[in-house]
């Protein structure tokens, strides 16, 4: 057993549960939820690796205890050592303030132009994992995720997270999409990019920056994307992926396009 995200493409999960998207030996990675039915679904994930587990983006206040409750479903308080912030907007982690309270030894792994922001929900005695610094993570049993900076996708300080166990990217807002009849893994990628364009047109920087990031990533072998917003893009379109956002037109592309010739 390993990635088992293609298991659940046309499949109906179930919400009271946490979902199981990799496994191997005492590796895994699961879905917390949330499944609130707003067209601004978030995605919170678990990293496990033995003993030490590390939550991706842990969402907002408002599902703090939500997100808490099927945490402890497949790991010990204690064990939850790091939350990966890969930009400073309340849906990505306002509940850091929740998590520090009962964890205070918690790191916080982020770049530095979000850490300078987070102090903002409350708390500021925190240890900060600076990822401009320290590209990686290295869990005790050797296992690495990989921190890759995204500049104005949408935040000048984002950064998304390559787990180079799984091959899956932690991409954040990147390949987001916002939608009201959500699936857990994408189906029909013609539709979902009808749904990413509604995030990524008003969202994302432009198309310098879609193209850049897409470059920094090429020669990485990619299982799935497993975007804050929206569907898990599995193997099956993940070059699709790539390729919609290295043509995106987006942000600046659009609102300034029409002066882009001016002097
Ligand atoms: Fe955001
Ligand atoms: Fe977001």
């Amino acid at each position: 057993m390993s990635n088992l995200i293609d298991t659940y493409k046309n499949y109906e999960i179930d919400l009271e549960k946490v979902t199981c998207l990799f496994k191997k030996d005492n590796y895994e990675i699961f879905w917390l939820g949330i499944d609130n039915e707003t067209a601004f679904r978030c995605n919170v994930y678990l990293i496990k690796s033995g003993n030490e587990a590390i939550i991706v983006d842990p969402g907002s206040r408002a599902f703090f205890e939500v997100v808490k409750k099927r945490a402890l479903q497949v790991v010990k308080l204690e064990e939850i050592k790091a939350i990966i912030v890969c930009h400073q907007d309340p849906d990505v982690c306002a509940s850091m303030i929740d998590w520090l309270e009962i964890l205070p030894n918690l790191k916080v792994i982020t770049t530095e132009r979000t850490n300078v922001l987070l102090p903002h929900y409350g708390k500021d005695d925190y240890e900060f994992f600076n990822i401009n610094t320290c590209k990686k993570y290295i869990f005790k049993s050797g296992e690495e995720l990989e921190f890759i900076e995204a500049p104005f996708l949408h935040f000048s300080g984002a950064f998304a997270t390559y787990d180079k166990t799984s091959n899956f990217l932690f991409s954040g807002d990147i390949w987001a999409a916002l939608d009201v009849d959500w699936e857990l893994v994408v189906s029909d990628f013609d539709k979902h990019i009808s749904n990413m364009n509604l995030f990524h047109i008003d969202y994302m920087a432009s198309n310098l920056a879609t193209r850049g990031f897409v470059n920094k990533i090429k020669d990485k072998k990619i299982e799935a994307i497993l975007p804050q917003h929206g569907s898990i893009i599995n193997s099956d379109y993940v070059q699709e992926a790539l390729t919609y956002l290295k043509e995106l037109k987006c942000g600046l592309d659009i609102i300034y396009g029409d002066i882009s010739g001016c002097k």
